[in-house]
């Protein structure tokens, strides 16, 4: 067996705390799954906020043999393993890039992707996930939950099924990188298409129509100048 997992009432995260034993003892397959957290972190420096059980949290540690040079397509493929459990659970989730899985247009699920140690070497990767089963108190129109469309299943149940297909996924990406998952995750694509708007942490935001992945994950986008691609972390999306 692959995961040994660990679960914790309260952590300030799950992926803080096994970010620091990715630099010490902590073994491949390490899982971390929490009631409750202090810290929650999202993708941007965002914060990942959920009341106790409407929300399954957990970070696992995976220890690649070689050097990871394409992260960009290790995170649309861990939003694929997602989107594969939710639909065959019955939810029609769909896929924004680069990692968002979104159920009628809102944000169910989040990924945060973090590397441990020298990108050269053999790469130690903290995935953490956060997918939301009832909703927030107050409702926030742009978050949505499992519960919204019918689906009820359990925190541990889910937690399960999440780690099977991520075993797969994760497995096959360590082979094969990101390239036998594209066309999957663009039949996925919430934004295959459509016209988008890209903003930037640097400069004025772009235009076009997204046209789908590359195979090594970065996003295609046909604009008035001609077609461009996007990295993961210079960008965000937006449907217009
Ligand atoms: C995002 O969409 O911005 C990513 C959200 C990731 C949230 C999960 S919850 C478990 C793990 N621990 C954290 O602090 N963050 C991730």
């Amino acid at each position: 067996d692959v995961w040994t997992i660990a679960v914790a009432d309260q952590v300030d995260s799950t992926n803080t705390q096994l970010l620091s034993r990715a630099n010490s003892d902590g073994l491949h397959g390490l899982v971390l799954a929490a009631e409750l957290q202090s810290a929650g972190r999202g993708r941007l420096g965002r914060r990942w906020q959920a009341r106790l059980g409407d929300c399954l949290m957990f970070s696992l540690l995976w220890r690649f043999d070689r050097g990871l040079a394409e992260l960009a397509g290790l995170s649309l493929a861990v939003g694929l393993a997602l989107a594969r459990v939710l639909r065959q659970l019955g939810a029609p989730v769909e896929l924004k890039w680069p990692n968002d899985v979104l159920l009628d247009g809102r944000k169910m699920a989040g990924i945060l992707i973090e590397l441990s140690g020298d990108a050269l070497g053999p790469a130690a990767v903290v995935i953490g996930i956060g997918i939301n089963l009832h909703e927030p108190q107050g409702v926030d129109q742009a978050v949505a939950a499992l519960q919204s469309c019918g689906v009820a299943v359990s925190r541990n149940r889910l937690l399960a099924l999440l780690l099977n297909e991520l075993h797969v996924v994760l497995t096959t990406f360590e082979a094969q990188g990101f390239a036998p998952f594209a066309d999957e995750w663009m039949a996925m694509s919430a934004h295959q298409d459509q016209p988008v708007r890209l903003s930037f942490s640097h400069g004025g935001p772009i235009e076009g129509v997204a046209r789908g992945v590359a195979e090594n994950g970065a996003l295609l986008v046909d604009t008035a100048g001609g077609r461009k691609i996007f990295h993961v972390g210079e960008v965000s999306l937006r449907s217009m």
